[in-house]
Formats: C-alpha cells, sequence, structure tokens
C-alpha cells in the first residue's frame, strides 16, 4: 500500500530511542523529510549516526518548554516551510505512591507528557491549518485506561492526552487535520526496563499474543495513522499492546499448548 508520505514533513518528540527512534526512522523510510527532537543533541547521536533516509533535522529541545519547542518549530519552517507531521511521542513514567510523591515531580510528569503535547500542537498548527492538512498522532498509554499502582501522574496525564486529543479533533477538522493517540501496551524500551526485569511472566501473562511488543511495532501504526489511507480517521486511539487484557485471563489459552 502506497502511504502517501514520500515529501512530507513530519515532526517526531522524543525521537532520540524507543517508540520515537523507530518512529523516525520508518517516516524516513517512507521518504518523509524528518525533524527529531529530544532533549539534547547528544539523546539523537544513535539516530543522526544510523540515518540513511533523505533530509534529517536534529533538534535539542525540551517539549514542557513553550519557548524551547517555538524555536524548534521555528527552524523547521525556516528549513521546509511547513510541518505536515507532528508525532507527540516524548514521554517519562514516574511510579511513586502518591504518599510519596513531591509537588515537583507530580508537575514534571505533567508537564513533559500533557502540557508538552499542548505546546507542540499549538506551534504546529498555524502552518497544518494553512495548509489546509495534518497529521496529529499522540502518544498515550494503556495506563489511561488499566494503569499500575504508583502510576497515578503518569496514568492522569496520559488519560488527559486521550481527552485533549477527541477536543482538538473537533476543533481542527475543519481544516483537514486529523488528530489520533496510540495506546502502546508493554513495549521493549528503556521505559519498561524495570517493569519487564520486575514482573517478567506475570506481566507477559496478560497479553493475548505473549510477546514483548518491539518499538517497530507501534512505529506501523503511527505510519498508517500518518498516512494518506488514514484519511477518515479522528479522534481515535489504537492499542498496540499484543492484545494485553483482552480477555481477564489470556494466560488460560497457553496452558493447553
Ligand atoms: N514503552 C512502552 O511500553 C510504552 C507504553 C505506553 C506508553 N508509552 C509512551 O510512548 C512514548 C515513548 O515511550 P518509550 O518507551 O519509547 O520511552 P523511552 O523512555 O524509551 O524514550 C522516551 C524519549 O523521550 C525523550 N524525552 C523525555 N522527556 C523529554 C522532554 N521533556 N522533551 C523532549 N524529549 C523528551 C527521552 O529523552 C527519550 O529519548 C512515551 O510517551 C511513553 O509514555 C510507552
Amino acid at each position: 500500500m502506497d502511504l502517501g508520505l514520500e515529501g512530507k514533513v513530519a515532526l517526531v518528540t522524543g525521537a532520540g530511542r524507543g517508540i520515537g527512534l523507530a518512529v523516525a526512522r520508518e517516516l524516513g523510510r517512507e521518504g518523509c523529510r524528518v525533524a527529531a527532537l529530544d532533549l539534547s543533541r547528544g539523546a539523537l547521536g544513535e539516530l543522526v549516526g544510523s540515518w540513511s533516509y533523505g533530509e534529517l533535522l536534529p533538534l535539542a529541545a525540551d517539549v514542557a518548554d513553550s519557548s524551547q519547542v517555538e524555536g524548534a518549530v521555528g527552524n523547521v519552517l525556516d528549513r521546509w516551510s511547513r510541518v505536515d507531521i507532528l508525532v507527540n511521542n516524548a514521554g517519562i513514567y514516574l511510579v511513586k505512591p502518591l504518599s510519596e510523591m513531591r509537588e515537583e515531580e507530580w508537575d514534571r510528569v505533567v508537564a513533559v507528557n500533557l502540557k508538552g503535547v499542548f505546546n507542540c500542537c499549538r506551534s504546529v498548527l498555524p502552518a497544518m491549518k494553512k495548509a489546509r492538512w495534518g497529521r496529529i498522532i499522540n502518544a498515550s498509554s494503556f495506563a489511561a485506561k488499566i494503569p499500575a499502582l504508583g502510576a497515578c501522574a503518569y496514568a492522569a496525564s496520559k488519560a488527559g492526552v486521550l481527552a485533549f486529543s477527541r477536543v482538538l479533533a473537533g476543533e481542527v477538522g475543519p481544516y483537514n487535520i486529523t488528530v489520533n493517540c496510540y495506546i502502546p501496551g508493554t513495549i521493549a524500551t528503556e521505559m519498561t526496563a524495570g517493569a519487564r526485569a520486575e514482573w517478567g511472566d506475570s506481566l507477559l501473562g496478560t497479553l493475548a499474543l505473549r510477546r514483548w511488543g518491539e518499538p517497530e511495532d507501534v512505529a506501523r501504526a503511527v505510519l498508517f495513522l500518518a498516512s494518506e489511507a488514514a484519511g477518515y480517521i479522528t479522534g481515535a486511539s489504537l492499542e498496540i499492546s499484543g492484545g494485553k487484557l483482552v480477555v481477564q485471563n489470556p494466560w488460560a489459552a497457553y496452558e493447553d499448548l
């Protein structure tokens, strides 16, 4: 299937590793010009060092800081005069009971995961509206639906992303801009390394497909949401979780194998 992504300009946040790195590469492979944003140039070293596609623009910025985001989006517009696709992927995870959580910790999780999405959307929308075409694709999380203990700030921020995205989908629909979310389950990245090490088999037992997801599993779903083929999908969320808790006891199906 031709995804119609050739020549499009895509901005991917949190592109230095994990899911964002895979998304940036898949978009590059499809012929996009890719602006890859992460906290520092150093964080983008692996992506820059291994890039073998078309044009790449590495950007250092903190998505929680609106002036840094404005500056980064300004660089993209100076270079290519447009932003067609925005993938709000940057995120941080924190596991801590509410009784131990400091105010600054709560604020930081919400600032990166939720306000970061607001900052990036607000900065790219004038260009997308002018072009009368756009794809905004936001990282939510399985935790927004069924959170893990200790993830109150994280789960709240990711549930906020779902609600934010639906509102924005309604607001920008008249400009032919779609807004959707992807909902990863347990994908094998640095973010989940601790949980996978600690919970291992008991986590795997919650998955119908009983394997850890790879960043590319998510990236291919994001590619679809970015494509011309997904032009009638907006305000939706796509779960990429290996069938996590699709039934209450997915492990039982493996007992007879
Ligand atoms: N891995 C999973 O199973 C999983 C599950 C649910 C949701 N998610 C979400 O998917 C997204 C990517 O997850 P991942 O597993 O690849 O995470 P990761 O921790 O491996 O990578 C996150 C990237 O975001 C960057 N980043 C963090 N804060 C930033 C900021 N303030 N500004 C700019 N960049 C920043 C990091 O430097 C890093 O490169 C996140 O939003 C995460 O919450 C992941």
